[in-house]
């Protein structure tokens, strides 16, 4: 693939708008050369002010979550016309906290990544597998339901639209990352259902699950990965810039 990497930091819960515009200003300086698109999904209420403090860099805003609706009487949610009015051009779907902690399922998940395709929102679909499910060599089958269910009705012609985040759930948030070898044999795996679905191969495949400055290097030396997600290690701006600025060896 020839696009430029992609690197998206993924800030969950943390981070008011204040905090986001400090960050924004303090990062982009340190990224200024950096070979990588830089992507960050901020909290919906620090989305207006991070994308005023983005305007004047490359960074791309985007949001962790969005409705399956566009408008309607769905209490406490938010829709893509409002992400697109705060800035959003990217949004994730199906991160393992909101399959797991959240329980939705990859029909949901199916609806709001066709929801954003639909108004123009980059999806960034996450999928990945349990501990328990590796452990019993269900890896393969988990990625390739997840892949099928969450692109259902996805013509070819949006292939390119979409980005894929392989998060092993073992590996988020708990300092175990995947070896450099797990997450490119996953990614190539992900790359064969990709091209089963959409009979091409246009769709990025990122790595997520405590990537940090010290292992950025070796997940981008594998030649199925074509970028990061990073939660913990995306919360500050000097650590986040490391992973952005790798050394670009491919
Ligand atoms: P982590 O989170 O980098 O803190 O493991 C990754 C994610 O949840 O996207």
């Amino acid at each position: 693939m020839d696009r430029d990497p992609l690197i998206i930091g993924n800030w969950k819960m943390y981070k008011t708008a204040d905090e986001a515009e400090r960050f924004i200003h303090e990062l982009a300086p340190l990224i200024g050369t950096a070979k990588a698109e830089v992507g960050l999904a901020v909290p919906f209420t620090a989305m207006h002010r991070a994308t005023e403090a983005a305007k004047k860099t490359n960074i791309l805003i985007g949001a962790q979550n969005m409705s399956d609706y566009r408008e309607g009487a769905y209490t406490g949610e938010i829709s893509s016309l409002m992400l697109i009015e705060a800035g959003a051009e990217f949004s994730l779907v199906g991160h393992s906290e909101r399959r797991h902690i959240y329980g939705e399922s990859n029909e949901f998940i199916n609806k709001k990544l066709l929801r954003a395709l639909a108004d123009d929102i980059r999806p960034i679909l996450c999928v990945g597998e349990t501990q328990h499910e590796r452990d019993n060599s269900e890896t393969p089958f988990v990625l390739k339901e997840q892949i099928f269910k969450g692109l259902r009705e996805v013509p070819k012609e949006d292939a390119e639209k979409v980005v894929i985040a392989y998060e092993p759930v073992w590996a988020i948030g708990t300092g175990k990352a995947a070896t450099h070898q797990m997450a490119q044999d996953a990614h190539e795996l992900c790359k064969e259902f990709l091209f089963e679905f959409f009979g091409k191969n246009d769709v990025p495949v990122l790595y997520g699950g405590s990537v940090k400055p010290e292992n950025i290097q070796g997940f981008m030396e594998q030649g199925d990965v074509d970028g990061a997600l990073v939660g913990g290690a995306s919360l500050e701006p000097q650590s986040f810039a490391k992973i952005v600025n790798f050394e670009v060896k491919r």
